[in-house]
């Protein structure tokens, strides 16, 4: 699905504005050398296919709500701001099944009575967080949104399975949207956003949901593992990634080669430089910080925007494509002007 926007149309048209940019990883970074120490894997084998180098895990008695706190009031403190109107949380890992993260995160950070809901669209969570908290902006519900993408993912992994144990990490990253103008430096300009249910298969957690408890069965712990079949995702993740990288690039008018930074979901830097030889980016282009953070899902984006603001490979004024895929199967991309934002 394309969102229809039309930029050039009216410059002044109300438009959901990125004004500020936050991050929070926990204190604990896990190496290739400690996982190799108690799984069939190697630091040479994580980084020639993967790209990672390291990942953080979050300590004991520290949840997924906890780190997105820290993240907001970081995102916020960027912005210049102390309220929002709404809180979107994307995440595959929640506080609890039920209720939703967001209004917790909400009420630690004393916004008051405001919107707060979750969004779950596993490692394209944060896309499709954006724009659903742009429509939040366009419709006049709220002036300014709290968006964080966060993941305990350390506690969704099978420590036993080499094919997914070495990939993901934990951490949150967030952004303020507020009420703006079309033409100005952080306006999001148009997104896209798709899924293939019927691969729903290929990244899961199998149990603990209403399909498993409709058998009958009892719970089963061995089945509230996440799962995923790595290579035929990679596959897809290019297709995808690339296909709604272009459907945005058309919708906004920019001509591929005017795309100054491609910050995709980090998945694997495999997968960063196909999606960027697929669209005919260069490689140098495409941001990369998975060797630092690993895989962190719905916090994958905001963490890379940081990294890239903070290393000088991304600066104000450049046109920057963001583009994500994962379980669902999901996917999104969006794309916006960097503005004039330091991160917290
Ligand atoms: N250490 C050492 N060997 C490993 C390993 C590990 N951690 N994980 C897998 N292997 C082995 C496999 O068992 C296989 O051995 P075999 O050839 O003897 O059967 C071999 O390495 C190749 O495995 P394969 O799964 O084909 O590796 P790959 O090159 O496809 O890389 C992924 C695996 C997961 C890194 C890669 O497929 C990937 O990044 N997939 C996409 C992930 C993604 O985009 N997810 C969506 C968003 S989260």
């Amino acid at each position: 699905m394309t969102i229809p926007q039309r930029p050039e149309a009216d410059p002044a048209r109300r438009a959901a504005v990125l004004t500020g940019l936050g991050t929070f990883l926990p204190p604990r970074a896990v190496s290739n050398e400690e996982l190799s120490e108690h799984l069939d894997t190697s630091d040479e084998w994580i980084r020639t296919r993967t790209g990672i180098r390291r990942r953080y895990w979050a300590d004991p008695g520290t949840a997924t709500g906890d780190l997105a706190v820290e993240a907001g009031a970081r995102a916020l403190k960027s912005a210049g701001v102390t309220g929002a109107d709404a809180v979107v949380l994307a995440t595959t890992t929640p506080d609890h099944p039920c209720p939703a993260t967001a209004p917790w995160v909400a009420a630690r950070l004393e916004l008051g009575p405001v919107a707060a809901y979750d969004v779950a669209a596993v490692c394209a969570g944060f896309v499709y967080a954006l724009a659903s908290a742009t429509g939040l902006i366009l419709s006049g519900v709220a002036e300014r949104v709290l968006v964080i993408g966060a993941e305990t993912y350390s506690g969704i992994l099978d420590p036993t399975d080499r094919n997914t144990a070495v990939i993901f990490g934990d951490g949150a990253g967030a952004v303020v949207l507020e009420a703006g103008r079309a033409d100005a430096p952080g306006a999001l300009l148009g997104f896209d956003l798709g899924s293939d249910g019927s691969q729903a298969d290929l990244i899961a957690v199998p149990g603990g949901g209403s399909r498993q408890r409709s058998g009958g069965n009892p719970p089963d712990p061995a089945t509230s593992w996440f799962t995923m079949q790595g290579k035929k995702v990679f596959a897809r993740a290019v297709a995808a990634m690339g296909g709604s990288s272009a459907a945005v690039l058309e919708r906004v008018g920019w001509p591929r080669e005017s795309v100054d930074r491609l910050v995709g979901h980090q998945a694997n830097v495999r997968i960063l430089h196909a999606v960027a030889d697929r669209l005919g980016i260069d490689r140098e282009r495409a941001v990369v910080n998975l060797d630092r953070v690993g895989n962190t899902s719905a916090a994958s984006i905001p963490l890379a925007l940081a990294d890239a603001v903070a290393d000088g490979g991304l600066r104000t004024g450049e046109r920057v494509l963001l583009t994500a895929f994962g379980g669902g199967l999901a996917w999104g991309s969006a794309a916006l002007v960097w503005p004039d934002v330091q991160p917290c």
